[in-house]
Order: structure tokens, then sequence, then C-alpha cells
């Protein structure tokens, strides 16, 4: 079975684009493949953000993955800051990385730019990643296209910790989800579906109720010409609502445009659609909600599976730096 690993943020609600994008993506992979999920709440800390929203968040996040259908006793579910080989691993890859490449990062650039301070973390935050994925020996590391440059840098590390100390590491790979990666904002359809910018009307979340999904696509930014038919670039919202009716019934946009000749239409089955896809998402999470200790069992058993592999790992390159063991 190949290693699969993949993280997201605690940060707050989920959106469609995290489910689409992800999450669903992510339920499929564990039917086959070893899969570890971590919460990354310590990636969490490289924002301002308050302790109480962190932690709530943070919970937050584990159910909803149990809610879209991970399933605890096929993957391994935990929460990154519970195995404390993140970051002992993560000060050996910062010596392993260089400033220049870390400059280099353009999310790093993107999130920095304008801003008098900046946190040291949010400058080293793509080695914390690699950690996470060369703890676990992730061959197949899900990730949407804009974690795409900061896989790169875990691959580059991870070959030359190898060439200086000896094999250590597995080299990972990218698994990039082909079909509707990219959810783009309702409003602004040029671009991605994001909790992070302000755009509610442009962004729903995972757990929206069917009367706001309704009141959202039946507002989405379209066009004028009238003609359903599939076209990124000249008809962005339109496209981003097929892309959305594919997606949740595993057809294909062109195909799906097909039949319509009323966007009004479109529409309406759009947001049928993603409510059904929805409902049994809402419904688990509202049963997991009234047992938030099996919430917590289910965190506590993940972090002692991926803290078995987590050890062994570091264990491995603490030796092969020249750490003097402790024993
Ligand atoms: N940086 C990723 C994101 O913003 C989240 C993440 C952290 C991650 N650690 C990871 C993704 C390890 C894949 C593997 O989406």
């Amino acid at each position: 079975m190949t290693r699969v690993l993949s993280g997201i943020a605690p940060s707050g609600d989920f959106t469609l684009g995290n489910y689409l994008g992800a999450l669903k993506h992510w339920v499929t992979f564990q039917d086959d493949n070893d899969a570890f999920y971590c919460v990354v709440d310590l990636h969490a800390l490289t924002n301002e953000i308050d302790p109480q929203v962190l932690r709530r968040n943070s919970l937050d996040a584990a159910i909803n993955l149990l809610a879209v259908g991970l399933d605890p006793r096929r993957s391994t579910v935990f929460v990154q800051s519970h195995v404390p080989e993140h970051t002992r691993l993560t000060w050996l890859l910062e010596c392993t990385a260089t400033v220049g490449e870390l400059s280099r990062m353009t999310q790093f650039k993107e999130k920095s730019e304008g801003h008098e301070t900046v946190r040291a973390g949010l400058f080293t935050y793509p080695v914390l990643m690699a950690a996470d994925i060369l703890l676990y020996a992730a061959e197949a590391v899900p990730v949407g296209d804009d974690q795409r440059q900061h896989l790169e840098l875990a691959r580059t590390l991870a070959v030359r910790f190898n060439n200086r100390y000896g094999e250590t590491f597995t080299v990972p790979d990218a698994a990039i989800p082909g079909a509707a990666a990219r959810v783009m904002d309702l409003q602004h359809p040029e671009r991605k579906m994001s909790k992070s910018v302000d755009s509610p009307l442009g962004t729903i979340g995972l757990l929206d109720s069917p009367e706001e999904i309704t009141r959202k696509i039946r507002k989405a930014v379209t066009d004028t010409d009238g003609e359903v038919r599939y076209d990124r670039v000249a008809k962005p919202g339109l496209a981003n609502l097929l892309d959305l009716l594919a997606a949740a019934t595993d057809g294909t946009p062109q195909e799906v445009a097909k039949g319509y000749t009323r966007y009004g239409d479109l529409k309406k089955d759009v947001a049928e659609a993603l409510n059904e896809l929805l409902r049994p998402v809402r419904e688990r999470r509202a049963e997991l909600e009234r047992d938030l200790s099996y919430v917590g069992s289910v965190l506590a058993e993940g972090a002692s599976r991926a803290h078995g592999v987590a050890k062994l790992t570091y264990a491995r390159a603490a030796d092969a730096v020249g750490l003097l063991p402790p024993s």
C-alpha cells in the first residue's frame, strides 16, 4: 500500500472548496492506501490567532474530517502538535534548507508583502510542512496547486539530506487531484473560494444550510450572453457552476452543460446537487458533536499511531546527523 499524508489548517469553517478540492479525495485515498491525515495546528500559529479560537478550530477541523467520511479504522487522523517529532525534525530540516530557497517561496512572498513585522515561523512554514511529510515516509501527498512549490521543497530537502547523511527519507510525490481541484469564489470567479477572503456570498461553507446554499448559488455571478457552455476563460462564473455540478455528480463539466438552455435551471440543479452532497456531512457532523468523547478517542489513537511511525524516522535522522543518543 502507498503511504499517503496530507494536512489541513484549522482555519475555522471549512468551505465547499476544501471539500471538493481536497477532502473528497482524501476520503477516496483511504480505500487502498495507508493514509495519514493531520490537522496542522502548529502551522496556524504563523498567523495571529486567538488561543481559544485555535483550540476550538482544531477540534472543529478534526470533527469535519470525520464528518466528510474519513474512517479512523482505515486512516490515521491526528493533530500535528500531538506528535512532538514534527517540531524536532523541523530543526534538522531547517539546518538542511537555505535562507535563499525559503525566500523564493511564493506563498511567503505573498503573505509577508506589505507587513512591517513578519513571524519567523511564516518564513520556515514550508520546512515544518516538509517535516510533516518526511516523518511518515509519505510517497504520495495530495495537495492543491498552491502547495506544489512547498512539496517540491520537501523533495529537495529529502534528497539533500540523503546525499549528505545517507539514505534516510523517502522522496515524496505530489498527488494533485485533476477534477475540480479548484473551486472558485461565486462572486469573484477569477479567484479561489477561500475562507480567508471576506466574501460571504462567494463562499459556501461545508455546514451551510440548504437555504443558504440555494441563495448563494442563485446569486452567483454569471455573464450576459445567456448560453450554457463550458468556457473557463470567457465564462468563468458559469464554468465554475458547471464544475460544481460535475464534481457533485461525478460527471464532466462539458457533459453536464448539455441539456441546459437557461442559467436559472442550471443554478437550481447545482443547488440541489450540492445540498444532496453535503446533507450527509451535516448529519454526521451533528452526531459527532453529540459524542465529543468519541472524537477525543479517535485523536488519541491517531496520535499514538502517528507517533509510533514518527519517532522511528526521527531517531534515524537524529542519528544520521550525529546527535548523541540519550542512552
Ligand atoms: N500547507 C498546507 C496548506 O496550506 C497544509 C499542510 C501542512 C500540508 N502540512 C502539510 C499539506 C503536509 C500536505 C502535507 O494547504
